[in-house]
């Protein structure tokens, strides 16, 4: 694993010489933050040695090297989750890769159904904290020694500073901002209306099938991590309506202006 990860990120770092600071992982349907990002170079997913390709409708295969906001970053444009069928190790893969190029920070962000009754589609929310609900953990295993420790606190998985950094910014751009907790699931069913009362009452504000592993994964690096979740639909059970993935995908580029703005003048406070 370690010499894989060694391998992807040289081959990544042969397309730019200055390594990147901040690593984003864009969720469903919020790819086109990639229009945002200055000096972009693209590295197909498929050229990179070990890297797996994206199986999901509304994910491309493709990591971005280039600016915002004057900061080097690194974009994984299409993610990948458990669900495809992925060991989770292969989950994360990416998310190390980003470690292993000189990543500090990481933002990772996501679709998300709106459990709390405050939350409207459409809204961008912080992840203060999650809920791992996939009976899994990406560090299962034999501790890969040189990435991290066998047992990593996760106390402050989603970095105080960098939600500060990210309501500063909200306000900046006179956007009223919501935080909450992000439940994190197996799918790729979306969950039951029982699901989603069991995980309100659990303390979950929203709910998804991503994040979590390359969260924890990256709290295991010691990268600092901050998370932002798209409200593309009220869970099951809270909207009347039956869920569908282009539903998720529409109400994720509606946000996509707003979203952008907002990356881009949270990431210039980092
Ligand atoms: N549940 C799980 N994942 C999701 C949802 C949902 O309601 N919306 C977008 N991703």
């Amino acid at each position: 694993m370690y010499e894989k990860l060694g391998a992807a990120a040289k081959h990544i770092s042969t397309y730019k010489e200055a390594p990147p600071r901040v690593g984003i992982i864009l969720g469903s349907g919020l790819g086109a933050f990639v229009d945002s990002v200055e000096d972009q170079i693209h590295v197909p997913y498929s050229d990179i040695p070990h890297f797996r390709d994206c199986t999901v409708e509304g994910h491309q295969g493709r990591l971005i090297l280039g600016k915002v906001s004057g900061v080097d970053v690194a974009i994984l444009q299409g993610r990948l989750h458990a669900y495809e069928g992925l060991p989770m190790e292969e989950v994360v893969f990416p998310t190390r890769v980003l470690a292993t190029l000189g990543v500090e920070k990481l933002v990772l962000t996501n679709a998300a159904g709106g459990i709390n009754q405050s939350f409207i589609p459409g809204d961008i929310v912080i992840i203060d904290d999650h809920i791992n609900m996939m009976a899994a953990n990406p560090l299962i295993g034999p501790n890969i020694n040189e990435l991290g420790p066998r047992f990593p606190d996760m106390t402050q998985a989603y970095n105080p500073e960098l939600r500060a950094a990210i309501k500063s910014a909200a306000s900046d751009i006179n956007y009223d901002i919501k935080s909450g907790v992000y439940a994190g699931v197996l799918g790729p069913t979306y969950e039951t209306p029982a699901e989603v009362k069991m995980l309100g009452i659990c303390g979950a504000d929203m709910v998804g099938m991503s994040t979590v592993p390359e969260s924890i994964a990256a709290n295991h690096l010691g990268i600092q991590v901050v998370g932002l979740s798209c409200i593309t639909n009220m869970a099951a059970g809270i909207s009347k309506g039956k869920l569908d993935h282009s539903e998720v995908k529409e109400q994720a580029l509606k946000v996509m202006k707003t979203f952008s703005d907002l990356l881009i003048a949270s990431i210039g406070k980092f």
